[in-house]
């Protein structure tokens, strides 16, 4: 029988020390939940220690996701790694993830520490998280950069102290496939007791190779747990991204020999939802989850492809979740339809008035757009105006005028902690007048340092997405708004980043 290859899913820790992906309570256990419809094997739910926010985070998902074993991440202390412990009380199955640098450069500049320091802290710490927890991962930060007799001689010694698995980091994605690989390898081979442990990748995107090193991780050097993000979400270039490796092993099964617990099907959806919820867009190119992934364009192709599928296609877009862009439900379309299609868009929602509000805003853009695809829906349930948050503000209406020749105005109406209050500005183009009256009322100092507009379901119908990147004092947001007028999902998008940068959520953000 094939060995199986684990799935750990950091999207909920090292996804999100992305700039401004960072993500609250509750948007995070909606994530989790649609990881565990994945079937992810470990959801690496936050780093317990780093703030209140994280803590309870980690517990409303360890108390909350059944399936899948919930991880925290923990620096090598007894403080982080007994507030870890703490947060994952709850859990089915729980791990600990504790790490410290152990590369020459990380020990020197950034610890202060000798090599015999950190190989006592390692040791250590390894020793008093297994007396709280059975599943302890043990990752060498910097790993991939560090000195191999060094880096041995601390694995042999967590694995003796009871770590279950292994995760060899290349921190900075500095590493290329063959090497990598050959790294891992040299590693289980000369670590006496490497056989007493899982290997585990965990690899950075700054040279575009996260994937390719990922999978030769696993190839050459047998790793048999990969650390993965949905989209490849992640610091600087991201991460190693979930759903290629997932569909390189599952398509070729062949090459990799190796089973996966993964329910594929799932995969769009859990793209959507962090592309939503972060405001980090998916490029339409991306493999396996981009609005092209498995469109045809040229003729030859179409032709091809009509012939037989095979010729032009390696996996199938259902596998991953895609359906014909199919219009699923209209106008006159009722309740128990509505409920029925999230269903089975894997949709949850906590509650019945939950339920009844988006469905309210389904019938609302229903009448403003005649058809409405799954991206349509997907959008509206996960528009803040249905979420539990309380949001500071929130949009109400909006009126333009722009012509040709003439500066265009904009006046706006928006709530400010429940409080109607009005504002009005010209501006460069419509969306800029829009975002210009808002400001008149807030003044928030903040600078937008990237605006986006996406139609979701690919037409002029259909509607805009748009994502708005706001920084200040050091803090960066995201926001994201939808409507199939994109002047107003602009400004949704703007007081959803508002809410954010404006909301009291203490994050310290983890290392790694
Ligand atoms: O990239 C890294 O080194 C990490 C570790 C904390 C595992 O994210
Ligand atoms: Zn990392």
């Amino acid at each position: 029988m094939a060995d199986k290859l684990i799935i750990f899913d950091t999207t909920l820790r090292d996804g999100e020390q992305s700039p401004g992906a960072s993500m609250t309570r509750d948007e995070k256990l909606r994530i989790a939940r649609q990881l565990e419809r994945l079937k992810v094997d470990v959801i690496e739910a936050g780093f317990a220690a780093s703030s209140n926010g994280d803590f309870e985070a980690v517990q409303l998902i360890a108390n909350s996701i059944k399936d899948s074993t919930i991880c925290s991440l923990s620096r090598a202390n007894d403080r982080d790694i007994s507030r870890a412990a703490e947060a994952l009380k709850g859990a089915n199955s729980a791990r600990i993830h504790t790490f410290i640098a152990t590369s020459a450069l990380h020990m020197e500049k950034k610890l202060r520490m000798t090599p015999d320091q950190v190989f006592e802290q390692a040791k250590q710490s390894v020793r008093f998280a297994r007396n709280l927890v059975d599943d302890i991962e043990f990752s060498p930060e910097d790993g991939y950069r560090s000195d191999v007799d060094f880096l041995c001689r601390v694995i042999e010694a967590v694995i003796h102290e009871g770590a279950t698995t292994i995760n060899v980091p290349d921190t900075v994605g500095y590493a290329i496939p063959e090497l990598y690989g050959n790294f891992i390898k040299t590693l289980r081979e000369r670590v006496p007791n490497s056989d007493k442990a899982i290997w585990s990748v965990h690899c950075h995107n700054d040279l575009g190779m996260a994937v390719a090193n990922s999978l030769a991780g696993v190839k050459i050097g047998g790793a048999r747990q990969v650390e993965c993000t949905i989209n490849g979400l992640g610091e600087r270039a991201g991460n190693c991204s979930l759903e290629e490796v997932v569909m390189a092993i599952k398509t070729r099964k062949d090459y990799f020999d190796l089973e996966l617990g993964i329910d594929t099907r799932h995969i769009l959806a859990a793209s959507r939802m962090v592309s939503q919820t972060t405001g980090f867009v998916v490029q339409p190119n991306k493999a396996v989850v981009g609005a092209n992934a498995f469109a045809h364009a040229s003729g030859i192709h179409q032709d091809g492809v009509l012939k037989a599928r095979d010729t032009y296609e390696i996996m199938r877009a259902e596998d991953v979740g895609w359906t014909a862009n199919k219009i699923v439900l209209g106008k006159l379309s009722g309740r128990n339809a509505f409920k029925q299609r999230l269903q089975e868009l894997g949709v949850q929602m906590e509650s019945e008035s939950d339920i009844n509000a988006a469905f309210a805003r389904f019938k609302e853009l229903a009448d403003r757009k005649s058809e409405i695809f799954d991206e349509d829906i997907l959008a509206l349930v996960s528009d803040e105006s249905i979420s539990h948050v309380k949001e500071q503000y929130g949009f109400v209406s909006l009126s333009q005028h722009s012509e040709t020749g003439e500066r265009p105005m904009a006046s706006i109406v928006f709530t400010v902690d429940g409080k109607e209050v009005k504002g009005a500005s010209d501006g460069n183009g419509p969306v800029d007048a829009s975002l210009k009256a808002i400001e008149t009322h807030v003044k928030s100092g903040a600078e937008m340092v990237l605006y986006s507009v996406n139609a979701i379901s690919g037409s002029t119908e259909s509607q805009g997405e748009v994502t708005v990147r706001l920084q200040n004092s050091g803090r960066v947001v995201n926001g994201v708004g939808s409507d199939p007028d994109i002047v107003v999902a602009s400004a949704k998008a703007y007081l959803s980043a508002l809410n954010k940068l404006h909301s009291k959520a203490d994050r310290v953000a983890a290392q790694g």
